[in-house]
């Protein structure tokens, strides 16, 4: 396990670029991505695979259940240090404190804004008020811990002599990390640079500390800033899914499971996990790349866990092929969740010769992303057409009973989820539907993606299939018994 605070302060460890995730706290943040414990849980396993240095697990005092999270994931993964966020202020170190007191040297990030702008609008104080503020909580924070890390938020927008004087002060009180963000995402990757090096220049005691650096993406520069940053002197990147010092070979996967998690996808175009990032379509480029790959690729895909486009396995291949091909994928399952996968593979397999990395993916980011189900799809039958009124047949089991009813609709998805909706006799509300395929041609798997409200909670759904109307039955049942997870969840969590 890396030790920040011996690291920091000797020799030979002051080039290390500690990896500090915060998918788990920062990337929850952002509209839409919310998860719930077991996918924090699963990540946080993906993550330590990944070897990252620290995880930031969450925010424990910002509600029960992220409180919950923290503290599950900070006494059941071991190796990485664990971070959970608290404000400046006694309560949200005691609780931060409370759930991550049995990791593996946890560590209490604190944080307290710098800027004018801030201190102004925000917080009405005064540069006097904050810094007092900034150096009594982090004393505060001494008494549990030796490894506290101080941010200050909108550091970009402040000004840089009063950064420099906090961070010095936050250093003697026990800080042992510090973290200038570039919260509002404005920062140029030149600009910033210079930034990192006046405090690199202007802050004394600074070699009793790691500096660290905090990018957002709003202007898509946080890969360029953070760069800057540690070519500058920075030495603590704190990223959500990110590629720097890792093990490359999960960085792949880890994005898949990121995005299957949070039900946003990602861009074809994006750098090294788009699906574009290694594709060529250029006859010059395909050309050159069948030649010498190096000619246009300036990384091997298999480096991310990418092994794409191969044709891999077909029904006669065995469970032990397959659990090989999966770990070559960059996975690591348990046997009951290799078998799970097992089973889907062979079915697939009856249907489709030949099995492609992607159509695995998807059945495993289905598998280990797992909920208990309440409500699960027997079968499905439907009528459609243009001489028809779309009429479909559901039969679902229902805590272990089977029921059965039929609907109609404008189209075969609108009636199969109105018989879904009788059945559950759901009030929730389908918010978004999409629907696309795993991989090219008419054989290929339907992979359906929903968000259902109900009372303010909004889910994500997926469902795959190589029929679509019964993936978006599964996919919409799916999001019906993360609803009804999330809810006994809460009553548990209400009645501790
Ligand atoms: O963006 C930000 O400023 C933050 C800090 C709490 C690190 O998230």
């Amino acid at each position: 396990m890396s030790d920040i605070t011996s690291v920091s302060t000797q020799d030979g460890g002051r080039d290390k670029i500690f990896i500090f995730d915060t998918t788990l706290r920062d990337g929850e943040q952002s509209p839409g991505a919310s998860m719930n414990m077991q996918e924090k849980f699963r990540l946080a396993q993906q993550l330590v695979m990944l070897n990252v240095d620290i995880i930031e697990a969450g925010f424990p005092i910002a509600s029960k259940g992220d409180f919950e999270c923290v503290k599950y994931i900070a006494d059941n993964i071991k190796g990485v240090q664990i971070a959970g966020l608290a404000r400046c202020n006694k309560k949200d170190i005691d609780t931060a404190w409370n759930a991550l007191k049995k990791g593996d040297n946890s560590r209490i990030h604190t944080f307290l804004a710098t800027s004018d702008i801030h201190l102004k609008h925000k917080l009405k104080m005064t540069r006097e008020q904050v810094f007092d503020l900034a150096v009594e909580s982090v004393k505060y924070a001494a008494a549990y811990t030796s490894n506290i890390e101080f941010s200050a938020e909108d550091a970009t927008r402040s000004d840089l002599d009063f950064v420099c004087r906090v961070f010095e002060a936050v250093i003697e009180a026990g800080a042992t990390t510090l973290n200038f963000p570039d919260t509002t995402g404005y920062a140029l990757p030149e600009e910033f640079g210079k930034q990192i090096r006046y405090l690199v220049q202007n802050i004394p005691n600074i070699d009793k500390a790691v500096l660290s650096i905090h990018c957002h993406n709003d202007l898509g520069l946080a890969v360029a800033n953070s760069l800057a940053a540690v070519n500058a002197g920075a030495r603590q990147v704190e990223c959500t899914v990110n590629g720097i010092g890792v093990v490359t070979k999960h960085i792949h996967p880890t994005s898949h499971m990121v995005s299957t998690i949070t039900g946003m996808s990602v861009q074809p175009n994006k750098a090294i996990v788009g699906a574009n990032a290694f594709a060529h379509e250029s006859g010059i480029h395909q050309d050159g790349v069948l030649k010498e790959r190096t000619t246009y690729e300036i990384m091997n895909p298999c480096d991310i866990g990418l092994t794409k486009g191969n044709i891999i396995l077909g029904k006669h291949s065995g469970r032990h092929a397959l659990k090989d091909r999966i770990e070559l994928m960059g996975y690591n399952l348990v046997d009951e969740e290799v078998n799970r996968v097992f089973t889907r593979f062979k079915d697939l397999a009856d249907v489709r010769k030949e099995i492609y990395d992607e159509d695995l993916e998807a059945i495993l980011m289905d598998e280990i992303i797992r909920i208990p189900e309440m409500y699960e799809l027997v079968s499905i039958g439907v009528m459609s057409g243009s001489m028809k009124l779309p009429t479909a047949a559901v039969r679902l089991k229902i805590e272990g009973k089977e029921r059965e009813g039929a609907a109609i609709g404008v189209g075969p998805i609108d009636a199969a989820y109105r018989a879904i909706a009788q059945l559950t006799e759901t009030k929730s509300r389908l918010l978004n539907f999409s629907v696309s395929s795993i991989t090219g041609g008419t054989d290929a798997q339907g992979d359906v993606l929903v968000r259902v409200e109900d009372r303010g909670t909004v889910v994500m759904g997926y469902g795959l299939d190589p029929d679509i109307i019964t993936a978006a039955a599964k996919a919409y049942l799916n999001g019906l018994n993360r609803l009804v997870y999330l809810e006994k969840e809460s009553l548990k969590s209400t009645a501790s």
